[in-house]
């Protein structure tokens, strides 16, 4: 089977879980190219047999931006879909809704799965010495039985989903206790009112070398650095992808994050997809 696995992965959790299931559909015999949204223009999704989608949960739901690609992607004949999204305490009913619309665009959803991984929210005012922060930087996500096992039950049901029934379609749509579905809008209120709240109080602090980096690796574009000063616009995805990714850790969302620790994803290496893709021409 040849898989797409479309992602969208700010701080490196969401690539980590797809290049994991792109490992796992290889050794089990099928073709697996893991591509981030921001590589991928939506028009020129290729031809597939399978779609894999992932995405990290921002105030329990796929973030909005994403809605907008999914809407203008290319459908293939064949509409078979998985999807998964990373997180770092609850999705909520994220599952469900995403394999909704998808199912509204056309997909046949076969597939669902969540995996917890650090947050990026919290570890953004964590201090470096904290607890939290050393039992992130001292486990082994790559051999964490718990995403074995999620990566491998995702690409059984992937494996199974051409002879499911419609009721066992329905069983891969998790549906999550009742009183989620009234949370979900509440946290997506909320986190709206978190988003106008923050945008605006992005900074880059003295410590700002002109480096240019976060401007060239915001997936909103949505930074500016002209003569050496790094300016905030207010189209923020809020993936915080800047602010862990600073070399100097100057970007601050508020005192609250000044010090403290900066995530470069799960094994400590996250290049963001801008970056790869330069490299990648440059290798050319
Ligand atoms: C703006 C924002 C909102 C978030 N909201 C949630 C949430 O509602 N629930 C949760 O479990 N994690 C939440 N997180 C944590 C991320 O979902 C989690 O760290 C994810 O794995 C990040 O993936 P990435 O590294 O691929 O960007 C949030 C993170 C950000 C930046
Ligand atoms: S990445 Fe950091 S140091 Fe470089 S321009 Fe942006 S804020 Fe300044
Ligand atoms: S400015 Fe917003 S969208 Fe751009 S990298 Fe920073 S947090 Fe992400």
């Amino acid at each position: 089977m040849k898989v797409l696995i479309l992602y969208f992965s700010g701080t490196g959790n969401t690539k980590f879980i797809a290049r994991k299931i792109g490992v796992e559909l290889e050794e089990r015999g099928h073709s697996a190219t893991p591509a981030s949204v921001e590589k991928l223009k939506p028009t020129e999704v290729g031809s597939y047999e399978l779609l894999v989608f992932g995405y990290p949960i921002y105030g329990y739901d796929m973030p909005d931006f994403l809605n907008d690609y999914l809407e203008q992607m290319s459908l293939p004949s064949s509409r078979n879909a998985a999807v998964y999204y990373t997180m770092g305490y609850d999705g909520g009913n994220s599952l469900r809704t995403t394999a909704e619309r998808l199912t509204a665009l056309g997909f046949n959803v076969v597939g669902t799965a969540e995996f917890k991984m650090p947050g990026n929210d919290g570890l953004a005012i964590m201090d470096k010495d904290s607890e939290t922060v050393h039992k992130v930087l001292n486990t082994d996500y790559e051999e964490s039985p718990d995403i074995v096992e999620r990566v491998k039950d995702l690409v059984d049901q992937i494996e199974g989903g051409n002879n499911q029934n419609g009721d066992e379609r329905d069983s891969v749509l998790p549906q999550k206790h009742i009183l989620y579905r009234f949370l979900t809008p509440i946290t997506k209120f909320l986190f709206k009112l978190f988003e106008r709240g923050f945008t605006g109080r992005f900074r880059a602090d003295d410590s700002c070398i002109g480096c240019g980096l976060c401007e060239r690796i915001c997936p909103a574009d949505n930074i500016t650095v002209r003569a050496g000063k790094v300016e905030f616009g207010d189209d923020c995805y809020f993936c915080l992808r800047c602010l862990h990714q600073c070399p100097v850790e100057a970007i601050q969302i508020t005192r609250f994050t000044e010090g403290k620790f900066r995530y470069r994803g799960p094994t400590g290496d996250y290049v963001p997809a801008p970056l790869e893709q330069n490299r990648e021409a440059k290798n050319r």
